[in-house]
């Protein structure tokens, strides 16, 4: 193990905000001189991942991909570097949370509650336009890149305060510049919002993006994954077989965007949506948003969740009301928040019994005998 990490060249490590398999992203700030500073997200390989060739040459893909896709709704690459060994990655550092996180902070009743049906449809079609335009995004040679993201999940939407939603993790992306030499059983998606060529092994393409965002739409408009199980071996097996038709008609929401979503939902990638571009306009023609409700939803949301702090995460929304904090949360990683906050109360614990036995002791000290 090597010491944690304080610094990466230019860029000083505030604190560690998230981890996938491969990699722990962390918020760092960039500072110049009169004062200067820039709050940045830095991604970096961990340890044992970068003594693995192909590992760093996914994270070179992404790196590079990445310093290609310049758009509103995409967490931007400003840069990729090497310091002390270690390969990073320099993005606009989103200033909220992940989807994922938003929906676990959400307030849990009986039933699991889902996000306002506009801001969902606001996050989906910040998705949409991202997809849209990396899919577009002419290569070198001026054809599309035809970029296929793989990975759209709760995960890697990152949601800023504002109530923007970013797409992020282009790391397992594929198209046309990328010829397929993927070691078996590397590349991985979250296999509970792959479509069921994906989770097959088979073929991907937009559609199959389209498919994911279909079910991250579910997520949101039902606050909880659309498919669980004890394993993720049960998880992809329910996945593989396609979300019911029946469980989409339960949504809460208005038949148009239900049509909507069972149009992407569809398990044969020639009944779906045929781009990201006709999804958007399913979606905004179903439900539409001129006078921005869903992201002034969502920033609500957003706010809300921010000030809630971990520990009463699975509370009721009263619970959260009646106990507000200004204070941000110190991570974003529900792990590490709470694992945090539990070696805190061990120590106060720990404290609190040695100041009893301190006086105990005293107390003997002075009776007579
Ligand atoms: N640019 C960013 N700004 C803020 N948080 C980020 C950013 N990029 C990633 N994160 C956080 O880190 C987590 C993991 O990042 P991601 O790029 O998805 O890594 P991995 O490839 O390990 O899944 C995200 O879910 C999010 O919580
Ligand atoms: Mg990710």
């Amino acid at each position: 193990m090597r010491e944690p990490i304080l610094a990466l060249g230019k860029y000083e490590i505030i604190q560690a905000i998230g981890s996938g398999g491969m990699a722990t992203v962390y918020h760092a700030r960039l500072s110049g001189p009169m004062g200067f500073e820039k709050p940045v997200a830095v991604k970096v390989l961990q340890d044992d991942a970068a003594a693995d060739e192909e590992i760093v040459r996914m994270f070179v893909d992404e790196a590079r991909l990445g310093a290609r896709l310049t758009h509103p709704n995409i967490a931007g690459v400003m840069e990729f570097g090497e310091a002390d060994g270690r390969y990073f990655l320099a993005m606009e550092y989103v200033d909220g949370m992940s989807l994922s996180m938003l929906l676990k902070r959400r307030p849990k009743g009986k039933k699991a509650k889902g996000l306002d049906p506009a801001a969902a449809v606001h996050v989906t079609s910040c998705i949409l336009k991202a997809l849209a335009y990396a899919q577009a995004l002419p290569g070198p040679d001026g054809k599309p890149l035809a970029v296929v993201h793989r990975d759209v999940s709760p995960q890697n939407v990152l949601l800023d305060r504002s109530g923007a939603a970013k797409l992020c993790d282009f790391g397992i992306a594929t198209g046309t510049w990328r010829a397929e030499k993927t070691r078996f059983g590397l590349v991985k998606g979250k296999v509970g919002y792959m479509a069921p060529e994906q989770s097959a092994g088979g073929k991907v393409d937009t559609r199959t993006d389209l498919y994911a965002v279909g079910l991250t739409l579910v997520a949101m408009l039902t606050g909880s994954a659309p498919f669980d199980g004890k394993d993720t071996g049960e998880i992809r097996a329910k996945a593989a077989k396609g979300l019911p038709k029946d469980r989409v008609d339960a949504l809460s929401c208005d038949d148009g965007l239900k049509d909507v979503l069972l149009r992407a939902l569809a398990m044969r990638p020639a009944d779906r949506f045929a781009s990201a571009d006709e999804f958007l306009k399913a979606l905004t023609t179903a439900a539409p948003d001129p006078t921005e409700t869903g992201r002034v939803a969502l920033a609500a949301a957003l706010e809300t969740a921010l000030e809630k702090p971990p520990s009463t995460r699975s509370g009721t929304a009263k619970a959260a009301v009646a106990k507000p904090s200004r204070k941000r949360p110190s991570t974003r990683s529900s792990e590490t928040a709470d694992s945090a906050a539990g070696i805190r109360n061990v120590l106060i614990g720990a404290g609190l019994l040695m100041l009893v036995a301190l006086a105990l002791a005293l107390l003997k000290i002075g009776l007579p005998d």
